[in-house]
């Protein structure tokens, strides 16, 4: 065919899904005629093959607003604590997956994906998993929760933190004190991801920690060191979870370096529980540039949905207020996205909007 009639037809294709969008969704603003834009978070990050993630706490699951904006706004969830072993083995061999279930059904019927959070961590874990004083008894004891709760999610999880927050903070760069660490010695995360691995092959097994987002920081550099260990001698790991806990000035600047440097290892990264005190929109916006600027940065999580349902609550972090209004840090991270934010209600102009 003639490429100028192909290019006739296209624009007619695309300017006739412009009227339909427009029609369903007041408010939906006209893109360039190859990119139309979305106006949710999740719908514009999977333009670029992207997720765009919640914490849900199961507690919240009956409040209204909060279920509108869950269904809304996002295509992949973290149970906030669910899946944490004090809520999953609160006593040797006894499982419990009530409060995870409520939130992997749900996601699952709405279409939105599911990280598993977190199977092997020296927090939320019951004081029956601290006080063994035995390596073998804990190897046998720690195997045995990932393959059980990797077997009972098999299939339904993208990505599930094997380890979360196993360095110490300050600059030794050395693992913390644990009692896996204690026990098991520096093999206990090689042991935990090769057991992940055999348990379900299919999810991704990441690494998870927190300020290890600036590159020069020696917290940063011990898990890179980890990671390119890994790879070098084949020991199963997919990725690196950043969770960009942020203070008000959001990201150090090498944080794109820090996610290139991470994914040249040949591992994705993913910012898993993004949260930042007092939510500046350049914070947020700088956040998602730098994921978007990289290729292997697969997905962003927000660590909750309103301030009110933060662990940092004081701190107003997130992209929504208290009364599940949109703040502005939300317009700039769906402009980063590629989206562009919904006009305010009542002032569409479907007219102006086709300029
Ligand atoms: C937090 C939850 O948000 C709180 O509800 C809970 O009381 C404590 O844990 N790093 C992690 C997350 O990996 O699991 C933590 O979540 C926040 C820090």
């Amino acid at each position: 065919m003639n490429p100028l009639k192909r290019l006739d037809r296209r624009r007619a294709s695309v300017l006739s899904l412009v009227a339909a969008t427009v029609l369903v969704t007041p408010g939906t603003a006209i893109g360039a005629p190859d990119a139309v834009k979305a106006s949710t978070l999740g719908a514009q990050a999977a333009q670029s093959g992207r997720y765009f993630g919640t914490a849900v706490a199961a507690g919240r699951l009956g409040d209204g607003t909060y279920t509108g904006i869950l269904n809304r706004e996002f295509n992949s969830v973290t149970p906030e604590n669910e899946m944490k072993w004090d809520t999953t083995e609160p006593s040797r061999g006894s499982f419990n997956f009530g409060p995870a279930d409520q939130i992997a059904n749900r996601a699952q019927a709405r279409g939105q994906r599911l990280r598993g959070h977190t199977l092997v961590w020296h927090s939320q874990l019951p004081n029956w998993v601290r006080s063994i004083r035995d390596a073998n008894t804990l190897r046998g004891v720690m195997n045995n929760h990932i393959t059980t709760l990797m077997n009972r999610y098999k299939g339904r999880i993208h990505s599930w933190d094997v380890v979360n927050e196993a360095f110490a903070d300050g600059g030794s760069g050395q693992h913390r004190s644990s009692v896996f660490q204690n026990l098991l010695g520096d093999g206990f995360i090689e042991q935990a991801f090769r057991t992940a691995r055999s348990a379900d092959p299919s999810a991704k097994l990441c690494y998870n920690d927190y300020s290890i987002e600036n590159w020069s920081d020696a917290k940063t550099q011990g898990v890179y060191r980890m990671v390119r260990d890994f790879k070098a001698r084949g020991v199963p790991i997919d990725c690196v979870g950043l969770q960009s806990h942020f203070g008000a000035g959001g990201p150090p600047a090498s944080f794109q370096t820090t996610l290139s440097n991470f994914a040249a290892l040949g591992v994705d990264v993913q910012i898993t529980e993004l949260d930042i005190a007092q939510a500046s929109p350049t914070a947020y916006a700088n956040t998602v540039r730098a994921c978007m600027n990289v290729a292997r940065c697969t997905g962003i999580t927000v660590w909750g949905i309103r301030d009110s349902d933060s662990w940092r609550s004081g701190e107003n972090p997130l992209l929504f207020d208290r009364n599940g209004n949109k703040k502005s840090a939300y317009n700039a991270v769906l402009t980063t996205l590629g989206g562009t934010p919904a006009a305010p209600r009542g002032t569409t102009d479907a007219a102006a909007e086709l300029q």
